[in-house]
């Protein structure tokens, strides 16, 4: 049986790199198997954030989640910290990996090198084997992520087989399930298409907020980047060459569930494109943000989503942490004397 998991930072504003990239492939794929949800925030805790912030943020993302069409009936979507597995499996997995393969993390690398090393959190390190523990202690078969977060999963697949090669078959090895390339998988930042579209960018202007309003989002497509060339086919899908006009035509074509070289076809301008996919995106969003605005009205009935969600994972999570400390050699508790 198929069985999904995936997690999301309640870090800033979401936008629509994780919406395209993740959120609607979760949506869409939810009822195909068992799927659990999980809302990070102990991965938040890497980088410094204000505590009244880290909770409205956890609140604001689980609420957009359902807004986009989770179903808790059919799903669990819950927070991280409600499942205290979660940081205990992590510790087996740190004595699992190695320093060396964290170091080559990119995105440590990447985040780390903004304050610099001796200042980043020891979390910032250790994030990875972090993640590998929520993937691994559901068993899960599937993890639907962006392109970004390719080397991490490599990871949880790399620690998953050397814990069972070591102490025995205790965890499924996962599988990715990256979005084809121009479908979302990668969405760039309009002001700097070399970039990701990230939560951590120094500028917003390139970002497309999920609650960003029409002529926000109007105004930074109209800005967006794209270069000088007016040739009659400068309306491309040339990552490589057009990365600014190649972003702008992958948003248009993940928004319509079309190609973006088929895309490129429709379109003779960089103006007239520009209006299109800053149409289209609005067209998207707009559903979403009423959705939004009338469940946040309702916290208790969120409050209670999270606590089905936490309920439906905790025994699936306490079987595979028994059964990993116990394959590594840790004494069982008695049964009651640990609660
Ligand atoms: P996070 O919170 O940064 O992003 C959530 C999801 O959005 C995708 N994404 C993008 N996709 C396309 N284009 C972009 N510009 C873009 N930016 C983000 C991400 O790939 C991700 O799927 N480490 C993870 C959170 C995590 C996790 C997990 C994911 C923790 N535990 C277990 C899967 C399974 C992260 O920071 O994602």
């Amino acid at each position: 049986m198929k069985r999904i998991l995936v997690g999301i930072q309640p870090t800033g504003g979401l936008h629509l790199g994780n919406y395209l990239g993740a959120v609607r492939y979760w949506v869409e794929d939810q009822a195909a198997g068992e799927s659990f949800y999980c809302v990070v925030d102990l991965h938040a805790l890497t980088v410094p954030r204000d505590p009244a912030e880290l909770r409205r943020e956890t609140l604001a993302t689980s609420t957009l989640l359902l807004a986009a069409g989770l179903d808790p009936d059919t799903c669990a979507l819950f927070l991280q910290s409600h499942v205290a597995e979660h940081s205990q499996l992590a510790w087996l997995l740190e004595c699992t990996a190695s320093i060396g393969e964290l170091r080559r993390m990119t995105q440590f690398k990447d985040k780390a090198a903004k304050g610099g090393e001796e200042a980043a959190r020891v979390g910032l390190f250790t994030y990875p084997t972090l993640m590998a523990a929520d993937i691994l202690l559901y068993q899960a078969t599937h993890v639907p992520v962006g392109d970004d977060q390719r080397q991490h999963l490599e990871l949880a697949r790399d620690l998953a087989e050397r814990f069972n090669a070591r102490y025995g078959p205790v965890f499924t090895v996962p599988e990715a399930t990256i979005p084809p390339a121009g479908r979302g998988a990668r969405v760039m930042d309009l002001q700097d298409p070399a970039k990701k579209m990230s939560k951590s960018a120094e500028s917003d202007q390139g970002v497309i907020g999920l609650f960003d309003p029409p002529e926000v989002i109007e105004r930074k497509f109209r800005r967006a980047v794209t270069d000088t060339d007016s040739g009659a086919d400068a309306v491309r899908f040339d990552p490589e060459h057009k990365p600014g006009v190649s972003n702008l035509l992958a948003i248009l074509a993940a928004t319509t569930g079309s190609d973006p070289a088929e895309v490129a076809a429709d379109h003779h301008s960089y103006g007239e494109l520009k209006s299109a996919v800053a149409e289209a995106v609005i067209g998207l969003l707009r559903p979403l943000q009423a959705r939004y605005r009338e469940l946040e009205a309702d916290p208790a009935a969120l409050a209670g989503v999270l606590a089905a969600g936490a309920g439906r994972a905790r025994p699936i999570a306490a079987e595979t942490l028994g059964r990993a400390m116990d394959a590594i050699g840790l004494v069982p508790a008695l049964p009651g004397s640990n609660s």
